[in-house]
């Protein structure tokens, strides 16, 4: 038996992400990450609450808008093109002012700390966009996201290769040889080896077909499973609110709607504003 904590091969259909191997037992990380819900009196495990502000001395994109995920679940951002949800994200990782409102982690107040204190705390990002190296190789990409490690790497990237095998097979070649969705698993590989408490993603499965989406989206349920929160946006809003613990619908920097996941996707004004009807 595997000691790869996501081991769980969830009847995958897709060579290139399913996990060969049959399932083993979930195990977390590390003990912080033990899979408890919810967090200190009560609180969310990571917030942004009632965040207010924008780019440099721009106008606010964000207004009062607040969102949220407890530990070892999975929150959702859905919205319009430009409605601030990679703004939001931003915001969260320490990436542009908030100049209203506050981020806590675990009960912490990290308004104020810049991303790397925010990666040191257990925050990992996957941005929109530009979110591998394209000319390092797989396993140099996945190195890099171990940088701030000062322990054995070696465990979490086997972790990772047992999460995505076709990595394994293609750790030497250049990233940007990759497909699409195989790019989507790199940048995911590299948020896991800095062993986060959460991960958050900014449209993972962004150009990836249906299938391809599926495969990775079975693969951020365990990760959540080890007790990994999820914090991501999403443009395939119904099969994400679908996993979803939590959804948030943004519209113009503010919170439209907020609920668990299968309440949006019963709500008729949602269904027919949002998700096409
Ligand atoms: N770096 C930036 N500097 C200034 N304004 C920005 C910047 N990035 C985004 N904006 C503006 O912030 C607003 C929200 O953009 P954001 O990228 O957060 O939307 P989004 O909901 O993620 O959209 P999409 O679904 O297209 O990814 C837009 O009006 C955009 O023009
Ligand atoms: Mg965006």
């Amino acid at each position: 038996m595997s000691d790869n904590p996501y081991q769980n091969a969830r009847g995958n259909k897709d060579k290139s992400i399913a996990n060969p191997k049959p399932p083993g037992t979930l195990k977390s990380y590390g003990s912080e990450t033990e899979g408890r819900p919810g967090t200190r009196e009560g609180q969310p495990f990571l917030i942004g609450d009632d965040m207010t502000g924008g780019y440099g001395t721009g106008a606010d994109i964000l207004h009062g808008c607040t969102i949220s995920v407890d530990k070892g679940q999975i929150a959702v951002i859905v919205g319009p093109n430009g409605a601030g949800k990679s703004t939001a994200m931003k915001a969260v990782f320490g990436m542009l002012n908030v100049r209203e409102g506050a981020v806590r982690l675990d009960g912490e107040d990290i308004t104020r700390l810049t991303p790397q204190a925010r990666v040191a705390k257990g925050m990992a990002f996957v941005p929109q966009t530009s979110n591998i190296f394209t000319s390092m190789t797989v396993e140099e990409n996945l190195e890099m996201g171990a940088f701030l490690r000062r322990d054995d790497i070696a465990t979490t990237m086997e972790q990772v290769y047992d999460l995505f095998p076709i990595l394994r097979e293609k750790r030497l070649q250049p990233a940007g040889e990759l497909s699409g969705g195989q790019r989507q698993q790199v940048a995911v590989g590299r948020a896991l080896m800095t062993k986060p408490k959460v991960l958050m993603l900014d449209e993972p499965t962004a150009g990836v077909s249906p299938i391809v989406m599926d495969e990775l989206f079975d693969r951020i349920i365990e990760v959540a499973h080890t007790g990994i929160s999820i914090l991501m946006v999403e443009q395939n809003a119904r099969q994400a609110l679908e996993i979803a613990d939590k959804g948030y619908v943004l519209v113009q920097g503010r919170n439209a709607f907020t609920d668990t996941g299968k309440a949006l996707l019963d709500d008729p004004e949602v269904r027919r504003s949002f998700l096409g009807g």
